[in-house]
């Protein structure tokens, strides 16, 4: 359907034309698979000229496109031409960067690219830059393309439906929802210098230019999982330990309740950090989102730690330990700084909008954790389930080990 759209949206840019009728220069073309990226590329045959004059188009729903010159892959050292829609939405933003691997292209303010009439929304449609880049023929790192390749590696991207719009040329950007590579012919690109028009024709399709890699669909795993685990541990399992020594009263099911709720948070963590290094924005690890991420990640280290330290030294002393209070109000801190953090993380991750959907399984939860906790001591005070009131016994099945009743005079642990 949306597929559809794009192509319906690009046949209508097609049927405008978008420059003066004259012949356009030579050029070569490339349109992605699903007709919702279009480049063009002209390479002047003044031996002086160092310049490459280019046109990208692209319908409005993606929020971003992307060629990379000389390259085949992101880590090939590609020079990649980005586009997306500058902030008034009615006019292009061009991004030139570097890429440096599997992560967000950097913005390079050294590549001269110069927006040429042309650039502009079309028809409330079509998004086209048309312009001319004078340093693209070669870059740092032996970055380069050869003109006289009948077969120049390129790549290409293009980002996830809506979202950036934006005149800065250092926007964050969600990754790829589709991307792939083409080898493209120079020589057919070669000719009289000049911004290469995009025809108007409707079934438009490459010439000058091989699809390679196509990939669609694509969508960061890793982060969607570091979100799951991390909102699963601290919204749902952790809590629920809590019930469980309250209600449950089972030490034992506490423990190992909050042990595999740990290991959700070490995978979720160190998920974390991978992704960290695949944004601009999180490359540097100080966003609140990282710091107070960290910092809650030792914590549960320390948590864990300490409830493992108490249960070892209850089971020796069966007095209550100095560790309790601290495991009690550190766990609940842990909790409270977690589902916290998980409110910085959407926006971080440019989809503010799924914290309010994160508000709504949070409001949940916690009511439906207040009602336990109310109606429990109710459901104890019956006389069936009465029990006499125990400390904080382990392993030792002739002791109930129920906790919701202070023993007289002594401390709780929970
Ligand atoms: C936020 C920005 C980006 C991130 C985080 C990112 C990340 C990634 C990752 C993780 C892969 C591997 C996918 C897999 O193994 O299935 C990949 C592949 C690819 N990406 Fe990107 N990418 C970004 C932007 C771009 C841009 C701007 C381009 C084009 C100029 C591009 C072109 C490609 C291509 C052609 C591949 C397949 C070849 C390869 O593995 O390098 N990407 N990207
Ligand atoms: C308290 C524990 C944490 C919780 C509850 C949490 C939760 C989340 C959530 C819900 C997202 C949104 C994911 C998405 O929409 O794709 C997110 C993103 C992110 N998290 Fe965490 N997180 C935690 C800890 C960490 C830690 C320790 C790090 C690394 C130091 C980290 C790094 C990131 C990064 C870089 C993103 C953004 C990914 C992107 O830009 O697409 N998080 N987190
Ligand atoms: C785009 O503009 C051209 C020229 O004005 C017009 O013929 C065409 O119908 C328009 N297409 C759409 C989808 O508005
Ligand atoms: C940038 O490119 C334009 C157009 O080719 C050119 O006129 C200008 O001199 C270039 N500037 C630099 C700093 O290279
Ligand atoms: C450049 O190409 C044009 C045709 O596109 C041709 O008329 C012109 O002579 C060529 N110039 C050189 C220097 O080859």
């Amino acid at each position: 359907m949306l597929t559809s759209m794009r192509q319906l949206v690009l046949a209508s840019l097609i049927a405008f034309p978008l420059t003066t009728i004259a012949a356009s220069p030579s050029s070569s073309l490339f349109v992605s698979p699903k007709k919702d990226l279009v480049f063009s590329l002209n390479v002047p045959n003044d031996t002086s000229s160092s310049d490459l004059f280019f046109s990208l188009a692209f319908p409005v729903s993606p929020s971003w496109v992307a060629v990379g010159l000389g390259a085949s892959t992101m880590g090939g050292n590609p020079l990649v031409l980005m586009a997306y829609p500058s902030a008034s939405g009615d006019s292009v933003t061009i991004s030139p960067r570097r890429s440096y691997g599997h992560s967000e292209p950097v913005y390079d303010s050294g590549i001269n690219v110069t927006a040429l009439p042309g650039t502009g929304l079309f028809n409330d449609t079509t998004y086209v830059f048309e312009g001319v880049c004078s340093n693209c023929r070669s870059w740092s790192h032996n970055g380069k393309i050869d003109i006289s390749s009948a077969a120049q590696e390129m790549v290409y991207a293009i980002g996830p439906s809506a979202g950036t719009a934006s005149n800065n040329p250092r926007e964050s950007l969600k990754v790829h929802e589709s991307y792939g590579s083409f080898t493209m012919d120079l020589v057919h690109a070669t000719g009289a210098g000049g911004v290469p028009v995009i025809p108007t024709v409707k079934d438009i399709t490459s010439v000058g230019a091989a699809q390679k890699l196509a990939k669609s669909g694509y969508k960061d795993n890793k982060a969607i999982l570091h979100a799951v685990f991390m909102i699963l541990a601290f919204v749902g399992i952790w809590p629920f330990g809590i019930l469980v020594l309250r209600v449950g009263g089972s030490p034992r099911w506490h423990a190992i309740n909050q042990t595999v709720s740990f290991g959700l948070v070490l995978v979720g963590a160190i998920l974390g950090f991978v992704i960290s290094t695949s944004y601009n924005r999180s490359k540097k690890f100080n966003t609140p989102h990282q710091v107070i991420g960290i910092l809650v990640f030792v914590f549960v280290i320390i948590q864990l730690g300490l409830g493992f330290l108490h249960h070892r030294i209850y089971k020796k002393t069966q007095q209550p330990t100095k560790i309790a209070p601290v495991h009690v109000w550190l766990g609940r801190l842990v909790i409270l700084l977690g589902v916290v953090n998980g409110f910085t993380g959407f926006p971080l991750a440019l989809s503010p909008g799924y914290d309010f959907a994160l508000l709504g399984v949070v409001s949940f939860v916690l009511l439906s954790f207040l009602a336990i906790l109310f109606i429990e001591p109710w459901a104890r005070a019956q006389p069936e389930v009465q029990q006499p009131p125990a400390g904080y016994i382990v392993g030792d099945p002739q002791t109930p080990v129920r906790m919701g009743v202070p023993p007289q005079g002594a401390r709780q642990f929970v």
